[in-house]
């Protein structure tokens, strides 16, 4: 128990070095197994690269692992007969054909056939002691050292297991006086040297001919017989590859590797995440197929050598999502379009919709099966495209695609004017947007909806005509793109201007008027009725539904102009007008006067008459005398009359072509008297008879009789008797 978890601690600290050292990607492996230099050597070079090729950089790394008093072959040797050329020399390269840069030999070894030859060899060679370049001069010396035969010491022959060696089994071997290279640093060996040749060349006992290195567990070197039975270190460098990924599809990819070092026997493929696998393959190349759409695998490939995994190659990669399905247009305003579509089978991470019009293009992104797509231009087309993506965004899925106008906006500012009998003139602003047209719809009459027409037009503006007078009319203008597709419409409503009446009479009592006129066609409409007096105006009533009017408590004989327009909404039909006059009612008296041969009238106006005309007359039909005037004021004198005369006179009120009912009466003029003396003889059988104020059958009963029915009253006259008694 103490001894492995000592071994944890080892590799701890191993393996923290092994990070300090893995610019140099070698691995270690330590190899308990005991085997003669060669079969290691071959041991190694099967299921590794080599025996291990020791450096300053990695012997601490490689001993930190070791167990202590055990010795193990690594990749040197004296010579290498029977792989190299004989030209070469002893000590000079490791296993794996590397120079031999570094040396660290365990005090008294190697061990040379026989001691130094007597030769002043080194006078030259010691007194350098530079660092990297110590090394190499110590190397040249010690090449001069290997020539002569020497034969070697007792070492550690004794104990060949080796197993049992210390430190302390070593420590005579300074003692004998051999010219050793000692442990770094190379200085000390350098100087002592020179000091020490010897001058017997024997063959020391412990001289090995071919001879192998082994390691000591704190990293000194011995020589030892290479068929000696040892635990050795193999190295390999560090495998790297990569696992290739291609043909990725919904469903399959193809994998490929590359080949790895050595003998391998075969390769473990191991798949992950999306699936569970696990093969033994000797290609290097693999179908993985039925994968789920969109899923990440993550794959392994480890060569395997000598049943050991080596540094694994690997790749994590998704598969392609599948694309998603029935996509559809949920919703189009002005500005926005919702889309949705259904889940692809498979895994899908996120979406990408791509929104594009003839110029712009965007994407965005949703989690969900489902977007409103904002800030678009009214009219425009759009097509949007939506592509299922997995979470590294390393593969898309094809793409759905769907194409859509955007709602035209609404027009602006729709007014109408010079409305007319039968027609109007619209225009509007153009929209935001594309627009590629407008429709109209006129309804002629606010109930008649079948009774529409419907325009398309290009511009801003149209006139509409042929439309029925005094109506309302509904406008409505929609716009278009693509002549196809609507908006939402703007409505406004107006009327036609309303035709003239017609036949307007006017009936007149002295103080009324009653108007009546007849309506032009047309639905929804008022007339406004207008009543002037010598121009100006008297009464103004509007929404009159009738085609009648009738005024009340007016002046007698004036002349009324009444003035009357239809009316539909804001529009006025052309005003008709005519004039009538009320009919006069007739003065009243004043006084009449007679002076000589004059006659003066005088009367008063009737109440409630404006500014008339008065028609004057008088006559008398005893001489057959008539005299008539028409003023304007209220008195008339004619004179040149016949004295004594009874006049009859009228005066009328007149207005217009109508005069009022006379105001009558007479006036005598003055009599100037004259006297007719009339004689008669009355001779009567009966006296009595021509008595004057007796019977009627008196003469002068029947002479006044006579008289009368001559003259009547229209003259002054008197009958008077002078009886003469003879
Ligand atoms: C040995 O030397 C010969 C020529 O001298 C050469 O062709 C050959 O490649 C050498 N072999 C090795 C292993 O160096
Ligand atoms: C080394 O010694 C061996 C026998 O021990 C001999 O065969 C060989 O020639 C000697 N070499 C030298 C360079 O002295
Ligand atoms: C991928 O597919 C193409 C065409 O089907 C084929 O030519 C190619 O060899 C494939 N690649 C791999 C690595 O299988
Ligand atoms: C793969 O080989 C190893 C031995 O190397 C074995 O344990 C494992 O069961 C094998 N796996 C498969 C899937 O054949
Ligand atoms: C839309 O999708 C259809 C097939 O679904 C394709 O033919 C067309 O080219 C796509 N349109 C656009 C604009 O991507
Ligand atoms: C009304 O019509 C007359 C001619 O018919 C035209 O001169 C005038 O410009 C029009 N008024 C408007 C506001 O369109
Ligand atoms: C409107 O349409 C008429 C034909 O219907 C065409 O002659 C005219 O050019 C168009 N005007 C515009 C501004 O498009
Ligand atoms: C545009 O109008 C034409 C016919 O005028 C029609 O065939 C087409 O489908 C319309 N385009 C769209 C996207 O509605
Ligand atoms: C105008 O729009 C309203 C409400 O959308 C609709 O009821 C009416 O029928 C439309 N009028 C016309 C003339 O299209
Ligand atoms: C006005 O005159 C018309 C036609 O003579 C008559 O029918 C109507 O009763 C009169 N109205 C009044 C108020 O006198
Ligand atoms: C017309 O009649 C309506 C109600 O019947 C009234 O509101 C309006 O003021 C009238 N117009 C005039 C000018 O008298
Ligand atoms: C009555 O008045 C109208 C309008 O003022 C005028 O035309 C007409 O001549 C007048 N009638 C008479 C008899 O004065």
């Amino acid at each position: 128990m103490a001894k492995s978890l000592k071994d944890k601690v080892y590799v701890l600290i191993c393996w923290a070095l092994m990070l300090m050292y893995s610019a140099a990607e070698r691995e270690y492996f330590w190899q308990s197994s005991r085997l003669s230099w060669t079969g290691a050597r071959n041991h190694c070079q099967v299921c590794f690269k080599e025996l291990v090729t020791l450096t300053p950089e990695n012997i601490q790394t490689i001993t930190c692992k070791l167990t202590s008093g055990t010795l193990y072959w690594v990749g040197l040797r004296k010579n290498f007969s029977s792989t190299s050329n004989s030209t070469s020399m002893s000590w000079s390269r490791w296993a794996n054909g590397d120079p031999l840069a570094f040396q660290n030999w365990y005090p008294g070894w190697p061990v040379f056939k026989s001691s130094f030859p007597k030769r002043d060899c080194c006078s030259c060679s010691c007194t350098c002691p530079t660092k990297t370049t110590s090394t190499m001069t110590s190397t040249t010396g010690f090449t001069e050292f290997m020539t002569p035969n020497v034969t070697g010491f007792s070492g550690l022959t004794e104990d060949p297991t080796g197993a049992t060696e210390n430190v302390n089994s070593f420590t005579d071997a300074t003692d004998r006086n051999v010219p050793v290279t000692t442990l770094l640093p190379v200085e000390a060996a350098c100087v002592r040297s020179p000091m020490l040749l010897p001058d017997v060349p024997d063959t020391d006992k412990n001289y090995i001919e071919d001879s192998c290195v082994a390691m000591l567990s704190f990293g000194a070197w011995v020589e030892k017989n290479c068929s000696e039975l040892l635990p050795f270190i193999c190295y390999e460098d560090r495998f790297i590859g990569q696992v290739n990924v291609a043909n990725v599809t919904n469903e399959s990819a193809v994998l490929t590797w590359l080949p790895g070092p050595g003998n391998i026997s075969h390769y473990r493929l191991e798949v992950k995440d999306g699936k569970n696998l696990s093969e033994n393959l000797t290609d290097l190349t693999y179908d993985l197929v039925d994968l789920t759409a969109g899923t990440k695998y993550f794959v392994q490939v480890f060569p395997v050598k000598c049943d050991r995994n080596l540094n694994p190659q690997e790749v994590a990669f998704y598969t392609t999502p599948n694309k998603v399905e029935n996509l559809k247009v949920t919703k189009v305003t002005e500005t926005s379009v919702s889309l949705s579509w259904n889940k692809a089978a498979g895994n899908v991470d996120f979406y990408l919709i791509q929104v594009k019009d003839e110029q712009i293009q965007n994407n965005t992104e949703s989690k969900t099966e489902g977007i409103d797509v904002n800030n678009l231009i009214p009219g425009s087309l759009y097509t949007f495209t939506v592509k299922s993506g997995v979470q590294d965004k390393s593969r898309w899925s094809e793409e759905s695609n769907i194409t859509k106008y955007t709602k035209p906006a609404k027009v602006s500012n729709l007014m109408v004017s010079n409305n007319t009998n039968d027609s109007l003139q619209l225009s509007w602003m153009q929209p935001v947007g594309k627009v590629t047209g407008f429709r109209v719809v006129v309804r002629k009459a606010r109930n008649a909806s079948n009774d529409s027409i419907f325009l398309k037009v290009n511009e801003t503006k149209v006139t509409v005509t042929g439309l029925p007078m005094g109506t309302e009319i509904t406008l409505s203008v929609t716009a278009l793109t693509n002549c196809t597709e609507e908006g939402d419409n703007v409505t406004v409503v107006s009327y036609t201007a309303p035709g003239p009446i017609s036949n307007l009479n006017l009936f007149t009592t002295h103080d009324s008027l009653n108007a009546t006129w007849m309506s032009p066609e047309s639905d929804y409409s008022f007339f406004t009725v207008k009543l002037q007096l010598d121009g100006t105006d008297v009464k103004t009533i509007s929404n009159v539904t009738e085609p009648e009017m009738r005024f009340d408590s007016l002046k007698s004989a004036a002349n009324y102009t009444v003035i009357v327009y239809k009316v539909s909404g804001h529009l006025k039909g052309p005003p008709v007008e005519s004039s009538n006059f009320t009919l006069p009612l007739p003065p009243t008296l004043g006084k009449v006067t007679s002076s000589g041969n004059q006659i003066m009238i005088e009367w008063n106006p009737p109440v409630n008459t404006s500014t008339v005309n008065y028609s004057v007359k008088i006559s008398s039909s005893f001489w057959g005398h008539n005299l008539s005037d028409t003023v304007n004021n209220t008195n008339h004198t004619f004179s040149g009359l016949k004295s004594g005369t009874k006049y009859y006179y009228e005066v009328r009120t007149l207005a217009g072509v109508w005069s009022s009912t006379p105001l009558a009466g007479n006036q005598c003029t003055d009599a100037v008297k004259r006297d007719i003396s009339l004689s008669m003889l009355c001779s009567s059988a009966e006296p009595l008879l021509c008595d004057h104020n007796s019977t009627k059958e008196s003469v002068f009963v029947q002479l006044h009789a006579y008289f009368n029915k001559l003259l009547g009253d229209n003259i002054f006259w008197e009958l008077t008797k002078q009886d003469t008694e003879n």
